[in-house]
């Protein structure tokens, strides 16, 4: 019997160390991550040195957990491929991980493959669904990415429009800044936009005009600030009508774009990934659509985790793609030509 194909991944792009045993494409062995959330909020936002620090100190602990949990007593042997985010992301936070992961290729003498965070954002949704082929179209929205990417074969990506300044995931942060919620901001505004009205307080939609696939979310983010100072200091905010007010102006935004990309190229799958695909609101929104079939992988899978690194290494894997030690963090390396 021939013995499984396992992929080792490790994922510290920015502040979640994660590590993930795949089998295969989509078989998940087992996974480990340490968030520092915790660590970071006190400040609303992440400190890089204190994110690198964090990932040396825990990283080779989950590394003996993982394999504990996979069954694994001689990675040499059983692991088959070593994947690694490359980028981009923060460079001390990727040098923890690209180091540890050249160090371990060489000492086991497996193959090793750098990959495209943001691709392993896209390959979140290739684990789950399994009816999931090119071409596609991709949202990609996160803290620091808010992209329409055309999928024209795995490896083969078209970027249709991005944001011409803050992320969609980086505006939900600032917004729960503003208002006092702790951070990462997105849950929190998720949770109290779901109790709110979201016509309460009729923000503008950045770019509903415009007929580019673009986006911007830095006007919005001070409306929001404009609307706080309507309320008298010390007056209770009434903060799930703000936050559902948000949240309409974030997504419509969103969702117009995506419409208009489904006509522009007349492709009608379109799949959502990175931490803001975790929205209830988001996600409703995309199933809703009659216009397309959406792909939406579980929460865990949308923000930051090794599981879909380890997916988007073995199919570079299978394409040929290999890294060797000369594999260098690329802090800004993009998922595709501008
Ligand atoms: O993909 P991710 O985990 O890290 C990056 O690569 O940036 O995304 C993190 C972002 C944060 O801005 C966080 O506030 C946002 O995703 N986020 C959400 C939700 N959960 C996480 N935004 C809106 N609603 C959520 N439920
Ligand atoms: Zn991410």
């Amino acid at each position: 019997m021939s013995r499984p194909f396992l992929t080792l991944a490790i994922e510290s792009s920015c502040d979640d160390t994660s590590i993930a045993l795949l089998e295969g494409q989509r078989k998940v062995v087992a996974t480990v991550l340490s968030s520092q959330a915790d660590l970071h909020a006190p400040w609303g936002g992440v400190i890089p040195e204190v994110a690198s620090r964090e990932h040396q100190r825990v990283l080779i602990p989950l590394l003996r957990e993982v394999l504990s949990r996979g069954g694994i007593a001689n990675p040499a042997r059983e692991l088959s491929l070593l994947a690694v985010t490359a980028g981009p992301g923060l460079m001390g936070s990727l040098l923890v991980g690209v180091m540890a992961a050249k160090a371990l290729s060489q000492a086991w003498e497996l193959p090793l493959v750098g990959v495209n965070h943001l691709e392993g954002h896209l390959f979140a949704n290739v684990v789950v669904h399994d009816d999931l082929a090119p071409p596609f179209l991709c949202l990609i929205v996160s803290g620091g990415h808010t992209e329409i990417v055309h999928v024209r074969a795995f490896g083969d990506y078209r970027m249709l429009g991005m944001t011409r300044d803050d992320a969609v995931g980086e505006a939900y942060d600032k917004v729960a800044k503003l208002l006092g919620l702790p951070y990462p901001g997105g849950p929190a505004v998720d949770a109290l936009a779901s109790q709110g009205n979201p016509r309460a307080f009729p923000l503008p939609v950045p770019l509903r005009e415009s007929d580019a696939v673009e986006f911007s979310f830095s006007g919005l983010k001070t409306a929001v600030l404009h609307l706080l100072k309507r309320f008298r200091e010390g007056e209770p905010l009434p903060l799930e009508d703000i936050c559902a007010s948000f949240q309409e102006a974030a997504l419509n935004a969103l969702m117009v774009k995506v419409r208009l990309a489904v006509m522009a190229t007349g492709i009608r799958s379109v799949a959502l990934s990175g931490g803001v695909a975790a929205n209830s609101g988001l996600r409703a929104r995309m199933t809703a659509s009659r216009e397309w079939k959406s792909y939406i992988p579980p929460r865990d899978l949308c923000t930051d985790n090794a599981v879909m690194i380890a997916a988007a290494g073995y199919s570079n894997w299978k394409r040929g793609i290999r890294s060797d030690l000369l594999l260098s963090p690329d802090p800004s390396w993009p998922l595709a030509p501008q």
